[in-house]
């Protein structure tokens, strides 16, 4: 069958290089010459062939969006005389351009979730991969019994447009300010516009341009923390004339 035929895999970029891909390529190739042929089936028929091409597991409802980031919410008030505090969130994206705005989902248990409360106030930080303990250790005790900041060596510096310390080990940081909280159930959702955003200048090249590999950001993706990986494109790359 050619490529981009009826129930084939496109091409993706990881089709070529090391054994592990060439393997993959194999298995596929394997189980395209395998099955019938797609291009003469139609209605229930097609449906049950593609579905034993592409077996599938029906799980419960769950939130496996993979992969997601991971970063480090820090908050505080010298004014509210609110000790700084960091907590590791996962339920972090992007929701708006303009404004710029991110939300956090926090449970109204966590010591910081008072905090950001009170104040209205937060700073994201994106971790990099070296941060892979500190990020975790974040997750694992309250602002209640510890000082994060202290107690793994972080460096707090002022932002410039809220009363919070940003996490300055990380190499990009969003100050927020909390322009809605929605209870969902076991977490509030918090829309938070982007009031300024501080960027390490090592991960940028001689342009001043943002450099995400040199920033080595760190996701998660069920339960288990990774590395970004990486380029494979740009945006728009899949419509671009070469
Ligand atoms: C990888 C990871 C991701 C987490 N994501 C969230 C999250 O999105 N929302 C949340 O409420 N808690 C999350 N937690 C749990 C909090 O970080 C944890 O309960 C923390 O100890 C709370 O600190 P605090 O009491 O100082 O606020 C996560 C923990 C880990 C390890």
């Amino acid at each position: 069958m050619e490529s981009g035929g009826r129930g084939e895999r496109p091409l993706r970029s990881c089709d070529a290089g090391s054994p592990r891909e060439a393997f993959e390529r194999e298995r596929r190739n394997v189980r395209r010459t395998a099955g019938p042929d797609l291009r003469v089936l139609k209605g229930n028929d097609l449906v049950q062939a593609l579905k034993e091409r592409f077996p599938k597991k029906v799980w419960d409802p769950s939130v496996l969006l993979l992969p997601n980031p991971v970063v480090l919410v820090s908050c505080g008030s010298e004014k509210l005389k609110l000790a700084p505090d960091i907590v590791t969130v996962a339920w972090a994206g992007i929701v708006n351009t303009s404004p710029a705005m991110v939300s956090i989902s926090l449970r109204p248990e966590r010591h910081s979730y008072g905090i950001i409360k009170q104040t209205g106030e937060f700073v994201v930080n994106v971790p990099p991969a070296s941060l892979a303990k500190v990020v975790d250790w974040c997750g694992m005790k309250s602002g209640r019994e510890v000082d994060k900041f202290s107690e793994m060596r972080l460096t707090a510096l002022p932002a410039t447009t809220v009363g919070c310390p940003i996490v300055a080990d990380c190499p990009v940081n969003l100050e927020c300010k909390v322009s809605r909280t929605i209870p969902l159930g076991t977490h509030d959702l918090i829309l938070a516009k982007v009031t300024a955003v501080q960027v390490s200048e090592e991960v940028l090249d001689k342009k001043g341009k943002l450099r995400v590999d040199y920033a080595d950001v760190l996701s998660y993706a069920h339960g288990e923390y990774h590395k970004l990986g990486s380029r494979i494109g740009v945006f728009g790359f899949s419509v671009r004339k070469r």
